[in-house]
């Protein structure tokens, strides 16, 4: 086995998977407020923008080789039924709009969800405690439209709620934006590992937590219910979050679902987690995010959304 591993170039001719700047997608927080503006403790080298500054940021990161951006908005105000989320005006709406300016073929993804919008922090309508499923699934439709009509090539709802891929698909075509996709979080878990993301988005759950809506990780097999209802419903493409502790359910939603494209979401804590290792000297920040990203993509992900995104876009050149 050794005489295949014995030169670079020997490597190379059996490599079985390539990581390219072209599979990366890099999530983006973009605030309201330009004093909420600047870096985010919990995640070295990541900074919330305002809608200025993240023209500026996506000029660089796409100077780098990346294509994709999926952004994320904080308003100044929120309040119980997330308006800002599907404010015309909205700092969101703002954000896609800029962002579809900056370069004509950049892949603008809007991320959807009520979390960063609402006051409870949770991703839908709370009544008594618990999320009203049916009349979030209204707004979830109403911040889609607003973020087509504002430019978004792609709409991608993060909130776990059921039949938000078709409730989505359906308004998106009454409202004439038949072309634009449908990115589904369809197998999304209640994981810690979102921690430093809810500093960086203001969406920690003011009550309770996510593990109502959200999956539980001890599970595979629902996954593969989740992906298949959200195929049913017309998602034009499966996400798998967390990704690095998921890598077997990537596998399976890859094998289960063949044809369609898979994204895989390295979240905050997968992220913040290298850094903070690298950071201590303990393990080599560009190998260890490089092995993470062939990692995820060997497992079976067309698509990875990183916050390494803008820093490897070099290195994989
Ligand atoms: C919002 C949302 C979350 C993430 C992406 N969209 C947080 C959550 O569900 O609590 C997490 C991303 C990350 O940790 O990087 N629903």
């Amino acid at each position: 086995m050794r005489r295949m591993r014995r030169t670079a170039a020997l490597r190379g001719l059996r490599r079985e998977t390539l990581v390219s700047a072209a599979d990366l997608i890099y999530p983006i927080f973009v605030v309201e407020r330009p004093e909420a503006g600047g870096p985010i403790a919990s995640m070295p080298g990541i900074e919330r923008f305002t809608v200025d500054t993240m023209a500026r940021e996506i000029e660089q990161a796409s100077a780098a080789g990346i294509r994709s951006v999926l952004l994320f908005g904080i308003p100044a105000h929120k309040d119980a039924r997330g308006s800002q989320a599907y404010a015309e005006g909205g700092v969101i709406a703002s954000a896609i709009r800029r962002a579809r300016e900056v370069k004509e073929d950049l892949v603008v993804i809007a991320d959807v969800c009520l979390c960063e919008y609402t006051d409870h922090g949770h991703c839908g309508i709370v009544d008594r405690e618990a999320i009203d499923n049916d009349a979030t699934l209204e707004l979830l439709a109403q911040a889609s439209v607003v973020y087509a009509q504002a430019g978004a090539d792609l709409v991608a709802p993060s909130g776990m709620m059921d039949g938000m891929v078709a409730a989505i698909r359906s308004a998106l075509d009454d409202a004439g934006k038949p072309d634009v996709g449908v990115l589904s979080y369809a197998v999304k878990y209640a994981s810690s590992f979102y921690g430093p993301f809810r500093d960086a988005a203001e969406c920690a759950p003011r009550f309770g937590d996510r593990r109502a809506y959200q999956m539980d990780p001890a599970n595979a097999r629902e996954a593969l219910g989740e992906a298949r209802l959200d195929v049913e419903e017309g998602a034009d493409m499966l996400m798998v979050k967390p990704a690095m502790l998921y890598l077997d359910v990537i596998r399976r939603v890859r094998e289960a679902f063949p044809d369609v494209p898979l994204a895989a979401y390295q979240v905050s804590g997968e992220y913040s987690m290298i850094k903070a290792a690298a950071q201590n000297g303990w393990i080599d920040e560009k190998a260890a995010a490089l092995e993470s990203l062939t990692a995820i993509k060997r497992a079976g992900a067309d698509a990875i959304i990183t916050y390494f995104a803008k820093a490897a876009a070099p290195w994989l050149r």
